[in-house]
């Protein structure tokens, strides 16, 4: 399916976001404000997203977009990375055959080729299973960075078409690694930061930016439905006018 580009179409707006992307952060300072080492805070994390990944399939949203590592954040202590990567082998051994059961299509996207063998066999594994499931779809953005994603569909769109020098948005869009789902309607990011951090650069080009103090860990449905009715106030104009959102040509 071909979604329409917010940049060439004007897209259709729906009630409900149709595409919920979230920079789930906060998981170091929850624990740290409760005297615990901040892996229990990215544990507590996992736990959100559970809570989250339901309050999205109850409320008909379509595609849940997650970053849970950033191209950048091979940075911090490699104590910490380690323990993060052990979380992510456990909670795909332990979340896929419940996604699976719910009908929810899994897709993890980013450079994984940095991930160790058995992380990158239990992803290829998660996808295939989950493949042609039909409910909610999930994407975890792993190693994933703005940057990273733009370049990388550039280079596929030049291989893509030899010879040609002058290329346009709708011949790299399909090369991004999430063609696969329309652009976000709405993005959160919870930790009280308010910034992109390299996330999805391209594809956040219309979404609807919203930031909460809440870190992700407390991040349940009332909060997720308090963004969704702030959302639900925006007036989306896609560069046009409010006049003529109302009907009025001129
Ligand atoms: C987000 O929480 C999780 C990851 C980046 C993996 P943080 O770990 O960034 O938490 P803070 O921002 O330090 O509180
Ligand atoms: C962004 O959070 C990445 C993820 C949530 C995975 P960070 O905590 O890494 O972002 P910065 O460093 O504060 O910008
Ligand atoms: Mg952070």
């Amino acid at each position: 399916m071909i979604f329409k580009s917010s940049t060439a179409d004007v897209p259709e707006v729906t009630r409900v976001p149709r595409h919920l992307a979230i920079i789930m952060d906060g998981n170091g300072r929850w624990a740290t404000k409760r005297l615990l080492p901040r892996v229990a805070g990215h544990m507590k994390g996992v736990e959100a997203v559970r809570t989250i990944v339901e309050a999205c399939v109850q409320r008909g949203i379509g595609y849940l977009t997650l970053f849970a590592f950033s191209s950048e954040n091979w940075r911090r202590p490699e104590e910490e990375v380690s323990l993060l990567m052990r979380l992510f082998v456990t909670a795909l051994e332990r979340e896929v055959v419940k996604m699976h059961a719910n009908n929810i299509r899994l897709k993890v996207v980013g450079d994984l080729s940095r991930f160790s063998a058995e992380l990158q066999r239990l992803i290829a594994e998660a996808e295939r299973k989950t493949a042609n499931n039909t409910g909610l779809t999930v994407t975890v953005c792993a190693n994933y960075g703005g940057r990273w994603d733009i370049t990388q569909a550039a280079s596929k769109m030049v291989a893509a078409n030899p010879g040609v020098h002058d290329y346009t948005e709708d011949m790299l869009a399909p090369h991004l690694a999430m063609a696969y789902a329309p652009e976000p309607d709405l993005f959160i990011r919870t930790g009280g930061e308010q910034r992109i951090s390299n996330y999805l650069l391209w594809q956040l080009a219309y979404t609807e930016l919203y930031f909460t103090d809440t870190y992700w860990p407390d991040f349940d449905g009332a909060a997720l439905d308090a963004a969704i009715a702030s959302y639900q106030q925006r007036e989306r104009r896609f560069g046009r006018t409010s006049a003529q959102l109302a009907g009025d040509p001129n």
